[in-house]
């Protein structure tokens, strides 16, 4: 019996089931399968190897060798170049994703003017905007007289062969893969196997011919249309452009990089005349605190290689409910309970009758574990009302047991929170010399009751 090649394929994480069902197993999203048909392309099975043909001979060659181009290509914007890990990589591909409206065009548009005017042949191709917006979005953002060449197109094969014509392009950029489809594959533009199977072409073209290419992924939710997540493993690296509604500014977040450092981030804001850098975020993150509040506590926590200051604001309140609310942004929450309870256990801490609000300044997110020590001393000055010493920076990681952990890094968080006028430090007991200045007033707790005593003890000291 023929074997049915239809299978339904999860538009959110892109496992393949063999039946409908209206929640994926693997990721849990509800009304994401999509039936489609997997003749050609990727995952082509049966089909596929009738037709195989005999394989090529590939001409081997050794390591050591003539490489024609400088191996990067960078841009000049900063913060892009770093979260890039020194520029675009030649032969690469590079996914971008993102919220739809963070900003992805705009920064790709600007990276684009960049590399042009460095002599760079730039080719941008949009299949979301027509012509018309693409150049309307260039004159807001000052770069409409580079020499970014431009195409609003949606079929892969068109795009190879119009890319394929004169000199071969240093960088191309595909904005955005969701829109993108090959005559290879039959289902729909945005289905799984369309976004893989195109990703896939322009991935092979980027290796063959040594230019990089840059594709642009919309983080959806509703599963309408494939994720970048469904790419993720198959590009070299990934960048996510995140930031939170209301606020200005972008963090551009390296998830994964073949070619360099992870967890880099690069820090824009977003004007009227597109996107600038920050190169001092922690001055833009501590920009409206307010020092005298309860509640309150500077993290001095590290991305990547850059130290980064944040203020962590929590809320104690006694709750009406039976079982009390606890809500975190820009943390773990499994983090927070985490805490809460060490507080409980070891420090004589009650949490239980109060609700507790965590949140992060600015809209930032922190994925440190060194974080813990800063938010417990926000918990404990909101719950007890009385507020922190406007000059300190907290870090440390804690344990179960309620020891205060060492963390890495400890003399770049110092040398910023110093630069930044800083002159205390609540940090672990640390075997690395840090020097005279801030560490030289710095307190140590050996564990956290150790320092929730020291934060009730300024009561009485002042
Ligand atoms: P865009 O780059 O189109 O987002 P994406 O490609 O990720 O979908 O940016 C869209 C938003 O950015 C839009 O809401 C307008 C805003 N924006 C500015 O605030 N200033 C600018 O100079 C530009 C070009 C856009
Ligand atoms: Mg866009």
């Amino acid at each position: 019996m023929a074997k049915s090649r239809i299978q339904f394929i999860c538009q959110n994480c892109g496992t393949v089931h063999t039946r409908w069902a209206g929640k994926c197993d693997s990721c849990g999203a509800w009304n994401t399968l999509v039936e489609e048909g997997t003749a050609g392309g990727i995952g082509s099975g049966p089909q596929a190897l009738k037709s195989a043909r005999k394989g090529r001979v590939v001409a081997l060659t050794s390591l050591d060798g003539e490489i024609e181009d400088a191996p990067r290509i960078a841009s000049g914007i900063a913060e892009l170049d770093r979260a890039t890990g020194g520029g675009f990589v030649r032969g690469s591909a590079l996914l971008v994703g993102g919220d739809p409206g963070i900003g992805k065009s705009t920064l790709l548009t600007q990276a684009a003017a960049a590399l042009a005017g460095k002599g760079n042949r730039v080719i941008y191709v949009s299949g979301e905007e027509a012509v018309a917006q693409i150049r309307l979005r260039a004159q807001r953002l000052g770069v409409a007289a580079s020499a970014v060449e431009l195409a609003a197109e949606t079929n892969v094969e068109d795009i190879l062969a119009t890319i394929g014509e004169g000199r071969r392009p240093d960088l191309v950029i595909l904005d955005s893969i969701q829109t993108l489809w090959t005559d290879l594959a039959d289902s729909a533009p945005g289905t799984v196997t369309q976004v893989r199977a195109a990703a896939q072409a322009m991935i092979r073209y980027a290796k063959s011919t040594g230019c990089a290419v840059v594709l642009v992924g919309h983080v959806t939710k509703d599963g309408q249309i494939a994720g970048p997540r469904v790419v993720e493993h198959m590009v070299d690296a990934v960048l996510y452009f995140e930031g939170e509604g209301g606020h200005h500014y972008r963090i551009l977040r390296t998830v994964k990089n073949r070619f360099g450092p992870t967890d880099e981030i690069g820090v824009f804001a977003m004007g009227d005349r597109g996107l600038a850098e920050v190169a001092n975020p922690s001055a833009l993150f501590l920009s409206e605190r307010s020092e005298k509040a309860p509640g309150a506590a500077v993290f001095a926590g590290i991305e990547g290689t850059r130290p980064v200051l944040v203020e962590i604001q929590a809320l104690v309140a006694p709750s009406p409910l039976g079982t009390p609310r606890r809500a975190v942004v820009g943390w773990d929450s499994a983090r927070l309970s985490m805490v809460l309870a060490v507080l409980e256990a070891h420090c004589g801490v009650r949490f239980s009758q109060h609700d507790v609000y965590l949140n992060v300044a600015g809209g930032y997110r922190i994925s440190e574990p060194a974080a813990d020590l800063a938010v417990a001393a926000a918990l404990v000055s909101s719950l007890t009302g009385l507020a922190l010493p406007a000059d300190c920076v907290y870090f440390g990681e804690i344990s179960l047991s309620g020891a205060v952990r060492a963390v890495a890094h400890a003399q770049q968080r110092l040398k910023e929170a110093e630069k930044l006028g800083f002159g205390k430090a609540v940090m672990p007991a640390s075997s690395e010399d840090l020097g005279g200045g801030i560490a030289a007033g710095s307190f140590q707790p050996e564990t956290l009751a150790d320092l929730v005593a020291r934060i009730a003890a300024g009561r009485k000291r002042d």
